[in-house]
């Protein structure tokens, strides 16, 4: 990790404004907020529109924007997406930073399966965004524990995040945050679990390859985004859907905390949908609040 813009003095310090006024503000502001909604889309193609159709809203309210990645699978159609907007749309990046949730522990930035190689491959070399302000957690830190502490640290120094995209593991996990994660751990070296290693061993050929090892944002810290946006699609998602955003809160499910979110918008295909027992009521919603008037 480096520290580039800060060095600079270019990184906005919002605290550094007037920390009371952004304590009050955020209070105030999760008594208006509507806690978790989920949006349910006809296909997975839609699903990612309507994220990227988020993320391109809210940069372009703010183009400050600090705004947290996650990688995998299910991202991928999100960033062409943001991709698309920006050659055809304009959609401006110089102004952002960005904050990863996780990188494995271990691998090089130009290893293929790194997350930085995913994020320059899908996102960053095909935008304008300014490379400097682009921040992964550095997994071949001498000092991972001392990596960890300056990751947040420096989002702190950006005044934290505006907008936290996530996926959603099979065993529930949001960045690397395996069960038995603790609902306020904040970013540190997780062991990932053997669901997640089956999980993401075929883009490594195979379990023995993979990395045991990733530094991840805490739950407490992604929690502390002001804004959540969850991403699932597919039916294999549908089990651990349905545990995240209807059953008990558990360190064993740790998207479960996001429940406790005042503002947290889960955004899933039917398939991944399927499991979720008060569908027709986040359907009355999605078609009825004017916030959702334009993305209808
Ligand atoms: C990766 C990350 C993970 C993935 C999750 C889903 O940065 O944070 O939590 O979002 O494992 O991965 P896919 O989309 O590959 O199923």
């Amino acid at each position: 990790m480096n520290f580039p813009a800060q060095a600079e003095g270019k990184f906005r310090d919002r605290r550094g404004v007037c920390p009371s006024f952004f304590f009050v503000f955020n209070h105030v502001s999760s008594w208006l907020t509507p806690g978790v909604e989920v949006i349910i889309q006809p296909n997975r193609e839609a699903a990612a529109s309507l994220v990227a159709r988020i993320v391109a809203h809210d940069l372009r309210a703010n183009p400050h924007l600090v705004l947290g990645l996650a990688t995998g699978a299910t991202m991928e159609r999100v960033y062409r997406h943001l991709v698309r907007m920006h050659k055809e749309e304009k959609l401006d990046f110089s102004l952002c930073s960005t904050f990863n949730l996780d990188e494995y522990v271990g691998l090089f930035p130009s290893d293929p399966n790194s997350y930085r190689h995913y994020m320059d491959h899908h996102l960053f070399h095909h935008v304008n965004v300014d490379p400097r302000n682009t921040h992964l957690p550095n997994g071949l830190a001498n000092d991972l524990d001392a990596e960890c502490r300056n990751y947040e640290a420096l989002i702190q120094r950006f005044g934290g995040i505006d907008l936290q995209l996530l996926g959603i593991g099979k065993a529930g996990h949001i960045g690397f945050n395996e069960p038995l994660s603790a609902l306020r751990s904040r970013t540190r070296v997780k062991a990932l679990t053997p669901t997640t290693i089956k999980q993401n061993a075929p883009m490594f050929g195979g379990e023995d390859q993979m990395p045991r090892r990733a530094i991840t944002m805490g739950v407490g810290t992604i929690i502390e985004a002001r804004r959540c946006i969850l991403l699932a699609t597919g039916d294999s998602k549908a089990e651990v859907v349905a545990q995240a955003v209807e059953g008990p809160i558990t360190s064993m499910v740790t998207a479960t905390a996001l429940q406790l979110h005042a503002r947290c918008t889960v955004v899933v295909d039917e398939e991944a949908g399927a499991k979720l027992k008060e569908k027709e009521y986040y359907r009355w919603i999605f078609e009825n609040e004017p916030e959702w008037e334009s993305y209808r």
